[in-house]
Formats: C-alpha cells, structure tokens, sequence
C-alpha cells in the first residue's frame, strides 16, 4: 500500500571527477596542433566539397559589392539574352543545370536552387562568372562579356531562383519570353509577344 520511497540506490548522488590530467598542457596543446594540421590537410585534399568555393577565384570582399546595374524590365530582358547567348548551353533554358553542353558527371550548378542564393551574393556570382573555373568547367566571361553585362545577367540568373524570399526585388520573376521553347504554357504563362 505505501509507496517505497526510501530506496539507497537512487542516482543522481555521483560528482564528476575533473582529472589532474588537465593539468598536462603542453601533451594537450601538441595534440590540438597535430589535430588541426590534419584537419587542414584534410580539407585541402577534399575535392569539390559542397557549398565550397574550390576552383573559384573569388577576392575578399567580393560579398559586400553591390550591383552597380539597377534591375528594370530591360536590364531583365538584355540578362535574359545574356543568359540565352552564353549560359544556357550548359545551365539550361530553365537554370536547372541540364543544359546540352553541361558535363552529367559534373553538371552545371542548379542556379534555381534558392537555398544557394546565400552562398552567392551579387558580387560573389561576378567573380565566379567572370573568372570561371577549371573544374568542373564554367569558362571565363570576362574573355567574352563587359562586366557591366556581367553584373546585368547576374539579375537574370537570380529570376530563376525558386522564390524564397531572396529575391525581394523582383516578386513577379518572369520577364515577357518571345521564345516558346523556355516558357511553360501548363503553368498558364504567357508565351508569346
Ligand atoms: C561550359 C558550361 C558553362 C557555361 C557556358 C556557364 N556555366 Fe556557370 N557553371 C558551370 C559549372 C560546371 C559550374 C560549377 C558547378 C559546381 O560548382 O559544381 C557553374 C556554376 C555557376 C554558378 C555558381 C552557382 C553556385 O550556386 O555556386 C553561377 C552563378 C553560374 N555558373 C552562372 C553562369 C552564368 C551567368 C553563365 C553565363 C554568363 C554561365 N554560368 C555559363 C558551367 C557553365
């Protein structure tokens, strides 16, 4: 009938030792260096690790420069033929990165994938476009277009980020498409000027 509360083996009476090994600094300050040595080699010897900046030639800073191109309907338009003209062979007609030219054991980014647009500021996306990279593959623009188109496409691209709040100003994404190919007629769009 009456509860047994007075059992001596209840836990809850141990004290955490602190060992008088943390006294032996130097042991521990060794085994961090060598830690971090191989933690450094590591991370030099990872290829291509995901949302990385490997291959890229990107300057410190880049994150903070503004797009210097104010985006309008004709900065969109010209973007779009930017894009159509020099990206879309490999990055596809919708950005999802299955363009002819794209390599499938490397393929191109996905440039509507939303969840990267905080890896890609506009001034990070300048230096990747137009320093490119060896491998996996994006040639150089800056042998191909000024920077001012550069900084033009690049309010494109992000057009074609699935909207998740990173693109404030551009909440109507989709500019008038006078070509059928990309525009999607079952998602009740217009497609043709
Ligand atoms: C020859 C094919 C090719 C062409 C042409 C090309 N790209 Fe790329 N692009 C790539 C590859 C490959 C990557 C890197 C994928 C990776 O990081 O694994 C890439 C990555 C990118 C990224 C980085 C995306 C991210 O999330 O890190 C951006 C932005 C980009 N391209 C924009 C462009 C734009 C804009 C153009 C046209 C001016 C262009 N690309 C032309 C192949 C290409």
């Amino acid at each position: 009938m009456w509860l047994d509360a007075g059992r001596g083996d209840s836990p809850g009476g141990g004290w955490v030792v602190i060992p008088a090994r943390l006294t032996r600094v130097p042991l521990c300050a060794g085994v961090a260096w060598i830690c971090l040595t191989l933690a450094v080699a590591a991370m030099r010897a990872a290829p291509q690790a995901p949302g990385g900046a490997e291959g890229w030639q990107i300057p410190k800073g880049a994150e903070a420069e503004a797009n210097p191109v104010p985006p309008n309907a004709d900065v969109l338009a010209k973007g779009m033929s930017l894009y159509r003209a020099k990206c879309q062979r490999c990055h596809g007609a919708d950005g999802k990165g299955h363009g002819p030219e794209g390599d499938p054991g490397h393929p191109p980014a996905d440039l509507t994938d939303g969840s990267r647009a905080f890896l890609n500021p506009d001034g990070v996306m300048f230096y990747k476009i137009w320093n490119g990279r060896a491998k996996p593959k994006m040639p150089a623009m800056k042998s191909e277009i000024a920077p001012a188109d550069v900084w033009t496409v690049i309010h494109y691209v992000k057009t074609l980020r699935k909207m998740r709040a990173t693109t404030p100003l551009l909440p109507q994404p989709r500019v008038p498409d006078p070509s059928p190919s990309v525009c999607d007629r079952t998602a009740g769009e217009e497609c043709v000027r």
